[in-house]
Protein backbone atom coordinates (compact mmCIF):
# COMPACT_ATOMS: atom_id res chain seq x y z
CA UNK A 1 0.00 0.00 0.00
CA UNK A 2 1.38 3.36 -0.72
CA UNK A 3 0.88 5.81 1.41
CA UNK A 4 0.82 9.41 1.18
CA UNK A 5 1.46 12.52 3.64
CA UNK A 6 -0.23 15.68 1.96
CA UNK A 7 0.72 18.87 3.48
CA UNK A 8 -0.56 18.12 6.91
CA UNK A 9 -1.10 20.09 9.31
CA UNK A 10 -2.58 19.60 13.06
CA UNK A 11 -3.02 21.90 16.11
CA UNK A 12 -4.45 20.89 19.45
CA UNK A 13 -6.23 23.22 20.99
CA UNK A 14 -7.31 25.34 17.92
CA UNK A 15 -8.44 28.87 19.15
CA UNK A 16 -7.72 28.35 22.84
CA UNK A 17 -5.09 30.28 24.46
CA UNK A 18 -3.09 27.57 24.61
CA UNK A 19 -3.49 25.81 21.47
CA UNK A 20 0.04 24.33 19.97
CA UNK A 21 0.82 23.31 16.42
CA UNK A 22 2.14 19.97 16.70
CA UNK A 23 2.06 19.31 13.30
CA UNK A 24 2.82 21.83 9.93
CA UNK A 25 2.85 20.81 6.76
CA UNK A 26 4.12 18.02 6.61
CA UNK A 27 4.38 15.54 2.99
CA UNK A 28 6.03 12.51 2.28
CA UNK A 29 5.37 9.40 1.00
CA UNK A 30 5.51 5.79 2.64
CA UNK A 31 5.69 3.10 -0.64
CA UNK A 32 4.46 -0.27 -0.68
CA UNK A 33 6.59 -2.34 1.47
CA UNK A 34 8.73 -0.18 3.14
CA UNK A 35 10.77 0.00 6.28
CA UNK A 36 10.68 3.53 7.42
CA UNK A 37 11.76 4.76 10.47
CA UNK A 38 10.58 8.21 12.10
CA UNK A 39 12.52 9.44 14.87
CA UNK A 40 12.94 13.04 16.61
CA UNK A 41 13.22 14.88 19.68
CA UNK A 42 10.59 14.59 22.02
CA UNK A 43 7.46 16.81 21.31
CA UNK A 44 8.62 16.85 17.74
CA UNK A 45 4.94 15.17 16.55
CA UNK A 46 5.65 11.72 16.19
CA UNK A 47 3.21 10.75 18.46
CA UNK A 48 0.43 12.76 16.53
CA UNK A 49 1.68 12.01 12.75
CA UNK A 50 1.43 8.10 13.59
CA UNK A 51 -2.54 8.70 14.93
CA UNK A 52 -3.22 10.65 11.95
CA UNK A 53 -1.57 7.80 9.41
CA UNK A 54 -3.69 5.48 11.64
CA UNK A 55 -7.04 7.08 11.18
CA UNK A 56 -7.24 8.58 14.89
CA UNK A 57 -7.25 11.55 14.45
CA UNK A 58 -8.14 14.37 11.59
CA UNK A 59 -5.22 16.36 10.69
CA UNK A 60 -7.30 20.00 10.46
CA UNK A 61 -5.62 20.79 7.44
CA UNK A 62 -3.69 18.58 4.34
CA UNK A 63 -4.49 14.75 3.46
CA UNK A 64 -3.82 11.18 4.26
CA UNK A 65 -4.05 8.50 1.31
CA UNK A 66 -3.92 5.29 0.79
CA UNK A 67 -3.49 4.10 -2.43
CA UNK A 68 -5.62 7.09 -3.43
CA UNK A 69 -7.69 7.16 -0.99
CA UNK A 70 -8.36 9.41 1.58
CA UNK A 71 -8.50 7.92 4.71
CA UNK A 72 -10.42 10.44 6.73
CA UNK A 73 -13.57 10.94 3.70
CA UNK A 74 -16.85 9.81 5.13
CA UNK A 75 -17.16 6.69 2.67
CA UNK A 76 -17.00 2.61 2.70
CA UNK A 77 -13.84 2.86 1.04
CA UNK A 78 -11.83 5.27 3.75
CA UNK A 79 -13.23 2.48 6.55
CA UNK A 80 -11.30 -0.26 4.36
CA UNK A 81 -8.50 1.59 3.85
CA UNK A 82 -7.79 2.45 7.61
CA UNK A 83 -8.01 -1.41 8.12
CA UNK A 84 -5.39 -1.98 6.41
CA UNK A 85 -2.94 -0.23 8.45
CA UNK A 86 -2.18 -1.92 12.31
CA UNK A 87 -0.87 0.28 15.23
CA UNK A 88 0.91 -0.95 18.13
CA UNK A 89 1.00 1.27 20.50
CA UNK A 90 4.05 2.12 23.11
CA UNK A 91 3.47 -0.80 25.84
CA UNK A 92 1.42 -2.38 24.14
CA UNK A 93 0.69 -5.27 26.57
CA UNK A 94 -0.84 -2.71 28.77
CA UNK A 95 -3.64 -3.38 26.06
CA UNK A 96 -4.32 -7.45 27.03
CA UNK A 97 -7.61 -7.86 28.06
CA UNK A 98 -8.67 -11.42 26.82
CA UNK A 99 -9.06 -14.22 29.29
CA UNK A 100 -7.15 -16.40 27.02
CA UNK A 101 -4.39 -15.55 24.64
CA UNK A 102 -6.90 -16.97 21.74
CA UNK A 103 -9.52 -14.46 22.93
CA UNK A 104 -7.07 -11.45 22.67
CA UNK A 105 -5.50 -12.37 19.71
CA UNK A 106 -9.17 -13.07 18.20
CA UNK A 107 -10.47 -9.57 19.01
CA UNK A 108 -9.47 -7.52 15.81
CA UNK A 109 -10.48 -10.26 13.31
CA UNK A 110 -14.21 -10.44 15.27
CA UNK A 111 -14.43 -7.22 14.62
CA UNK A 112 -13.70 -7.50 11.17
CA UNK A 113 -17.28 -9.50 11.04
CA UNK A 114 -14.72 -13.01 10.39
CA UNK A 115 -16.64 -16.34 11.72
CA UNK A 116 -15.10 -18.22 14.48
CA UNK A 117 -13.11 -20.45 12.54
CA UNK A 118 -11.40 -17.65 10.57
CA UNK A 119 -10.72 -15.72 13.33
CA UNK A 120 -9.03 -19.11 15.04
CA UNK A 121 -7.20 -19.37 12.10
CA UNK A 122 -5.96 -15.86 11.42
CA UNK A 123 -4.57 -15.95 15.68
CA UNK A 124 -2.77 -19.02 15.36
CA UNK A 125 -1.27 -17.92 12.31
CA UNK A 126 -0.43 -14.50 14.09
CA UNK A 127 0.99 -15.86 17.10
CA UNK A 128 3.10 -18.27 14.99
CA UNK A 129 4.42 -15.18 12.76
CA UNK A 130 5.44 -13.70 16.33
CA UNK A 131 7.32 -16.70 17.98
CA UNK A 132 4.58 -18.02 20.32
CA UNK A 133 3.65 -21.57 20.17
CA UNK A 134 -0.68 -21.63 19.53
CA UNK A 135 -0.38 -24.95 20.96
CA UNK A 136 1.32 -24.07 24.29
CA UNK A 137 0.05 -20.49 24.56
CA UNK A 138 -2.93 -20.00 22.86
CA UNK A 139 -5.32 -21.40 25.89
CA UNK A 140 -3.44 -19.70 29.00
CA UNK A 141 -3.72 -16.40 30.02
CA UNK A 142 -1.91 -13.34 28.73
CA UNK A 143 -0.90 -12.39 32.47
CA UNK A 144 0.95 -15.47 32.44
CA UNK A 145 3.34 -14.78 30.02
CA UNK A 146 6.37 -12.81 30.45
CA UNK A 147 7.05 -9.44 29.84
CA UNK A 148 8.53 -10.22 25.87
CA UNK A 149 5.71 -12.56 25.44
CA UNK A 150 2.52 -10.32 26.48
CA UNK A 151 3.95 -7.68 24.13
CA UNK A 152 4.20 -10.65 21.04
CA UNK A 153 0.70 -11.36 21.93
CA UNK A 154 -0.07 -7.93 21.51
CA UNK A 155 1.61 -7.68 18.45
CA UNK A 156 -0.33 -10.92 17.40
CA UNK A 157 -3.43 -9.36 18.13
CA UNK A 158 -2.54 -6.57 15.36
CA UNK A 159 -1.02 -9.18 12.84
CA UNK A 160 -4.08 -11.27 12.87
CA UNK A 161 -6.19 -8.04 11.21
CA UNK A 162 -3.58 -8.84 8.46
CA UNK A 163 -2.18 -4.85 7.85
CA UNK A 164 -0.67 -3.82 4.84
CA UNK A 165 1.30 -1.14 6.58
CA UNK A 166 2.20 -1.84 10.69
CA UNK A 167 3.09 1.29 12.38
CA UNK A 168 5.57 0.44 15.57
CA UNK A 169 5.83 3.27 18.73
CA UNK A 170 8.90 1.99 20.20
CA UNK A 171 8.23 -1.60 20.29
CA UNK A 172 11.44 -2.42 21.54
CA UNK A 173 11.09 0.44 24.73
CA UNK A 174 11.40 -1.32 28.32
CA UNK A 175 12.48 -4.77 26.43
CA UNK A 176 15.47 -6.64 27.85
CA UNK A 177 18.48 -7.21 25.38
CA UNK A 178 17.24 -10.54 24.45
CA UNK A 179 13.70 -9.07 23.53
CA UNK A 180 15.00 -6.29 21.72
CA UNK A 181 16.80 -8.47 19.15
CA UNK A 182 13.67 -10.90 18.66
CA UNK A 183 11.36 -7.84 18.02
CA UNK A 184 14.06 -6.83 15.06
CA UNK A 185 13.94 -10.01 14.24
CA UNK A 186 9.89 -10.04 14.20
CA UNK A 187 9.91 -6.69 12.38
CA UNK A 188 12.77 -7.75 9.50
CA UNK A 189 11.04 -10.69 8.75
CA UNK A 190 7.44 -9.68 8.31
CA UNK A 191 8.82 -6.48 6.15
CA UNK A 192 10.81 -9.46 4.36
CA UNK A 193 6.95 -11.05 3.73
CA UNK A 194 6.28 -7.73 2.28
CA UNK A 195 3.96 -5.92 4.95
CA UNK A 196 5.63 -2.04 5.26
CA UNK A 197 6.63 -0.95 8.58
CA UNK A 198 6.83 2.11 10.44
CA UNK A 199 8.99 2.35 13.38
CA UNK A 200 9.30 5.06 15.79
CA UNK A 201 12.82 4.67 17.83
CA UNK A 202 14.73 6.81 20.04
CA UNK A 203 17.28 3.90 19.08
CA UNK A 204 19.90 5.15 16.39
CA UNK A 205 21.68 1.68 16.53
CA UNK A 206 18.36 0.05 15.89
CA UNK A 207 17.20 2.31 12.98
CA UNK A 208 20.62 2.26 11.25
CA UNK A 209 20.06 -1.64 11.37
CA UNK A 210 16.60 -1.89 10.19
CA UNK A 211 15.07 1.00 8.18
CA UNK A 212 15.62 1.86 4.56
CA UNK A 213 13.76 5.24 4.47
CA UNK A 214 14.72 7.82 7.59
CA UNK A 215 12.03 10.56 8.38
CA UNK A 216 13.35 13.35 11.19
CA UNK A 217 10.79 15.58 12.51
CA UNK A 218 11.60 18.77 14.27
CA UNK A 219 9.24 21.30 15.74
CA UNK A 220 6.09 19.41 14.10
CA UNK A 221 8.21 19.90 10.12
CA UNK A 222 10.10 17.37 8.29
CA UNK A 223 13.70 18.34 8.45
CA UNK A 224 15.34 15.35 6.80
CA UNK A 225 14.29 12.69 4.66
CA UNK A 226 16.35 9.65 3.09
CA UNK A 227 18.54 6.48 3.76
CA UNK A 228 20.45 5.85 6.84
CA UNK A 229 23.85 7.31 5.17
CA UNK A 230 22.07 10.53 4.31
CA UNK A 231 20.38 11.07 7.23
CA UNK A 232 23.28 9.84 9.67
CA UNK A 233 26.03 11.88 7.33
CA UNK A 234 24.83 14.99 8.71
CA UNK A 235 25.45 14.87 12.75
CA UNK A 236 26.04 18.10 13.14
CA UNK A 237 22.48 18.70 12.26
CA UNK A 238 21.19 16.20 14.22
CA UNK A 239 22.35 16.93 17.30
CA UNK A 240 21.07 20.74 16.73
CA UNK A 241 17.79 18.90 16.68
CA UNK A 242 18.68 17.08 19.92
CA UNK A 243 19.47 13.20 18.44
CA UNK A 244 21.94 11.36 18.44
CA UNK A 245 24.15 9.48 15.94
CA UNK A 246 24.21 5.10 15.95
CA UNK A 247 27.35 3.93 17.33
CA UNK A 248 29.92 3.32 15.36
CA UNK A 249 29.10 6.72 13.61
CA UNK A 250 29.42 8.86 16.45
CA UNK A 251 32.97 6.92 17.12
CA UNK A 252 34.20 7.35 13.84
CA UNK A 253 32.95 11.51 13.91
CA UNK A 254 34.92 11.38 17.37
CA UNK A 255 38.03 10.29 15.32
CA UNK A 256 37.39 13.25 12.78
CA UNK A 257 37.37 15.21 15.49
CA UNK A 258 40.77 13.92 16.33
CA UNK A 259 41.84 14.56 12.91
CA UNK A 260 41.31 10.87 11.50
CA UNK A 261 38.76 11.96 9.03
CA UNK A 262 37.00 8.95 6.56
CA UNK A 263 34.76 8.72 3.60
CA UNK A 264 30.89 8.59 4.28
CA UNK A 265 29.34 7.21 7.48
CA UNK A 266 29.86 3.94 9.45
CA UNK A 267 26.63 2.41 10.46
CA UNK A 268 27.73 -0.86 11.61
CA UNK A 269 30.15 -1.94 13.78
CA UNK A 270 32.03 -3.92 11.22
CA UNK A 271 31.49 -0.36 8.48
CA UNK A 272 33.20 1.15 11.41
CA UNK A 273 35.97 -1.41 11.41
CA UNK A 274 36.94 -1.37 7.62
CA UNK A 275 37.03 2.54 7.61
CA UNK A 276 39.78 2.23 10.50
CA UNK A 277 41.53 -0.55 9.01
CA UNK A 278 41.92 1.78 5.34
CA UNK A 279 42.66 4.93 7.83
CA UNK A 280 45.55 2.68 9.58
CA UNK A 281 46.94 0.81 6.20
CA UNK A 282 46.64 -2.90 8.38
CA UNK A 283 44.66 -5.54 7.27
CA UNK A 284 43.90 -8.37 10.31
CA UNK A 285 43.64 -11.53 9.19
CA UNK A 286 40.37 -12.51 8.62
CA UNK A 287 39.77 -9.81 6.16
CA UNK A 288 37.91 -7.36 8.02
N1 LIG B 1 -3.43 15.85 23.78
C1 LIG B 1 -2.66 16.94 23.61
N2 LIG B 1 -3.11 18.17 23.94
C2 LIG B 1 -2.33 19.28 23.75
N3 LIG B 1 -1.10 19.26 23.23
C3 LIG B 1 -0.59 18.04 22.90
C4 LIG B 1 -1.34 16.84 23.07
N4 LIG B 1 -0.58 15.80 22.64
C5 LIG B 1 0.58 16.34 22.23
N5 LIG B 1 0.58 17.68 22.38
C6 LIG B 1 1.67 18.60 22.00
O1 LIG B 1 1.95 18.44 20.61
C7 LIG B 1 3.35 18.43 20.37
C8 LIG B 1 3.76 17.12 19.71
O2 LIG B 1 3.54 16.07 20.64
P1 LIG B 1 3.74 14.52 20.28
O3 LIG B 1 3.22 13.74 21.44
O4 LIG B 1 3.15 14.25 18.96
O5 LIG B 1 5.34 14.43 20.22
P2 LIG B 1 6.30 13.15 20.18
O6 LIG B 1 7.30 13.42 19.11
O7 LIG B 1 5.49 11.91 20.07
O8 LIG B 1 7.06 13.19 21.58
P3 LIG B 1 7.67 11.95 22.47
O9 LIG B 1 8.99 11.58 21.84
O10 LIG B 1 7.85 12.59 23.82
O11 LIG B 1 6.68 10.83 22.48
C9 LIG B 1 4.01 18.70 21.72
O12 LIG B 1 4.26 20.07 21.82
C10 LIG B 1 2.96 18.25 22.72
O13 LIG B 1 3.09 18.98 23.91
MG1 LIG C 1 5.29 10.21 21.28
Amino acid sequence: MLVEVRNVTYTYNEGLPFETTALEDVSFSLRPGCFSALIGHTGSGKSTLLQILCGLIEPGAGSVLADGTDLYEKTGAALAARRRIGMVFQYPEHQLFGETVLADVCFGPKNLGLSDDECRERAFESLRLVGLDPDEKAGISPFSLSGGERRRAAIAGVLAMRPELLILDEPAAGLDPKGCGEMSALMRSLNEEGTGILLVSHDMDEVAALAKQVLVLNGGRVAMEGTCEEVFSRGGELARMGLSLPAPAAFMSAMAQRGYPTEGVALTARQAARKLSALFGKRGGNGV
